[in-house]
């Protein structure tokens, strides 16, 4: 039987709404935490997951004993800016650390320590933070310093773990500020901190791997076997394509792996416990339902299939047999998309309600499955699987109807649209728009997103590569149009004031991201960064649009 996880008790120093709503964001705290503050007495803890402290906050020594029982017993106790300063102080004893005075907030360097520990596994090594430091002193032996700040060139203890009992205790006094709070690397761990302890090297386990669908250098075989190779927790074991040159340009790159020619093998095969997917798309969803059948894990490639019901039955296959599912939407780790997502999610923008992409130029349609509707789903699909999860992220919730128009007029040697505009609507009034184009010269910006606070336009900013060759002279190489990043342009309205414009760096890069949220989902229990009914939503959209332009136009409702 299902029985739904304890809640978690966050216990805060001072009642301050703001601060609440960063800790529920950065620690994924649903409705179910519940908050105490100040004075109220310290109750039953048994039936509670795990406690948050947040803040120096006075805890009776009777809830100090409470605390430790709960710890001991398999408990995970988690103190953000709550080490107390002295030693005689009950907590402190609890904690295993006493917490200096805070220095000036400023921009530090976090480095993870370099002793093997699960919350630190796929940590980057180093990241920075903007926090008013206390440095930590640690008062057990049994204490183990997790993040070090480099302070004067002398690394300080910031972060702290206790393992008591079944227990675990993590003491930590970067997240005191907000700012720090937010950083992704920190929030990880926090969030790991807040699981009981996993059996001695559980997260140390590897992951047995295998890839279906072998596209070489260029093609995403080669991304997924270079993933693999980078992530520590996965090997690559084998890989499956029904092209003899495919499979050996496999063994090629990756020397040592099996090669076999059909999944019902590599199935059959009790050692690959995770199948990442990388066919041409109207194969994924067989593909996907025979390899959860045979009980492995699977990421398939985008998009995950053609039809909603297809992700249904790919869904309830998963869950029936308690096995990952998930999906590589690599792009809502693209620098110019992060940083789109970090203005709206800040709220620069103010509430938005109006999110417009685009995607083309005005050239032939490869000459590969990409641009054969029955393949690749259709024009929406190819692109659309992307630009349509973005505007899914950004705007939450199913809409409530799509429409498409579908123009035919230039490339009639593949059956692919030439053009393609989805049209959203959502039954608040929200609006968006996505336009895959091979027929225009000019191109509208990737993004243009509209909030009550201001706009955001991101053009693209084409690559060229040049060089002198010494025999042939001046070359010049341009990526696919696709591949320019967005310049990002903010324009807020100031009342009284006017216009302001900023432009937007990047976020920095995160090299196979995905593959590393995989290994951290199946060895140490994260939770999914692209979780398959986010995808449904994205896949029920551009069955919709493709429904809409065979109709000419017409308004598709959608019903969950
Ligand atoms: N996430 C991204 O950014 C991104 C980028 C490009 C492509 N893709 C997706 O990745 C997938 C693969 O694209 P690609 O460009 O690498 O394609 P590709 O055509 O280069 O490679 C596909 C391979 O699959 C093999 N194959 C086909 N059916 C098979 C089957 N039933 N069993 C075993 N092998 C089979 C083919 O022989 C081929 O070698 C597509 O779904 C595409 O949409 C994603």
């Amino acid at each position: 039987m299902n029985s739904s996880p304890k809640p978690i008790l966050l216990a805060m120093a001072r009642l301050d709404r703001a601060r609440e709503h960063v800790l529920r964001t950065a620690l994924r705290l649903n409705e179910s935490a519940l908050l105490r503050t100040g004075a109220e007495a310290w109750g039953e803890l048994r039936s509670y997951r795990s406690v948050v402290l947040d803040g120096l906050q006075p805890i009776p020594k009777s809830a100090v004993a409470q605390l430790q029982a709960f710890v001991e017993n398999g408990g995970a106790l988690l103190a953000i800016g709550a080490a107390p300063a002295t030693a005689a102080d009950p907590l402190a004893a609890l904690l295993g650390v006493v917490a200096e005075t805070a220095r000036p907030q400023c921009e530090l360097f976090s480095k993870c320590s370099r002793e093997t520990n699960e919350l630190l596994e796929r940590i980057d090594a180093e990241f920075a933070v903007v926090e008013a430091l206390a440095a930590l002193q640690v008062l057990h032996a049994d204490v183990r310093a997790l993040l070090y700040v480099n302070w004067a060139l002398k690394d300080e203890p910031a972060a702290v773990e206790r393992r008591i009992g079944d227990g675990r205790i993590v003491t930590s006094s970067l997240g005191s500020s907000s700012q720090a709070l937010l950083v992704p690397a920190l929030g990880v761990i926090l969030r790991r901190a807040l699981r009981s302890p996993l059996p001695a090297a559980a997260g140390r386990r590897t992951i047995t791997s295998a890839i279906v669908g072998y596209g070489p250098a260029g093609g995403m075989g080669f991304v997924h076997g270079s993933g693999i190779a980078r992530t520590a927790g996965l090997q690559l074991a084998a890989v499956c394509d029904l092209s003899d040159s495919r499979r050996a340009a496999a063994t090629a790159d990756f020397p040592g792996i099996a090669a076999h020619v059909n999944a019902a093998d590599l199935a059959r095969d009790p050692a690959i416990q995770l199948v990442l997917i990388a066919t041409p798309p109207e194969t994924h969803a067989a593909l996907a339902l025979q390899m959860l059948e045979a009980g492995k894990h699977v990421a398939c490639e985008k998009p995950l299939c053609l039809t909603t019901e297809e992700a249904d039955s790919l869904i309830a296959a998963a869950r029936a047999n308690g096995l990952m599912l998930s999906i590589n939407q690599n792009r809502r780790w693209d620098p110019d998309y992060l940083a789109v997502q970090r203005a709206v999610h800040t709220g620069l923008l103010g509430d938005i309600f109006n999110v417009e992409t685009f995607v083309g130029s005005f050239e032939h349609p490869c000459r590969y499955w990409h641009s054969d509707a029955q393949v690749s789903g259709g024009v929406a699909f190819d692109w659309g699987s992307h630009y349509i999860d973005w505007t899914l992220q950004l705007l939450p919730g199913l809409p409530r109807a799509v429409s498409a128009l579908a123009h035919k007029r230039v490339w009639h040697d593949v059956t692919n649209a030439d053009q393609m505009r989805v049209r959203m609507l959502w039954s608040d009034g929200r609006e968006a728009e996505f336009i895959a184009s091979d027929v225009a010269a000019v191109p509208k910006p990737k993004f243009y997103i509209q909030g009550t606070a201001g706009t955001l336009a991101g053009h693209y900013r084409p690559l060229l590569f040049e060089r002198l060759d010494a025999a042939t002279g001046y070359e010049a190489k341009q990526p696919h149009f696709a591949e320019a990043p967005a310049t990002l342009l903010l324009a807020r309205f100031e009342s009284g004031y006017g216009i302001t414009e900023t432009k937007l760096p990047p976020q920095p890069q995160q090299p196979f991201a995905f593959h590393r949220n995989i290994a951290d989902h199946l060895l140490l229990g994260d939770e999914l960064a692209v979780t398959p009914e986010s995808v449904r939503s994205v896949i029920r959209v551009l069955e919709a649009a493709e429904a809409s332009a065979k109709a000419g136009g017409e308004l598709i409702p959608l019903e969950k």
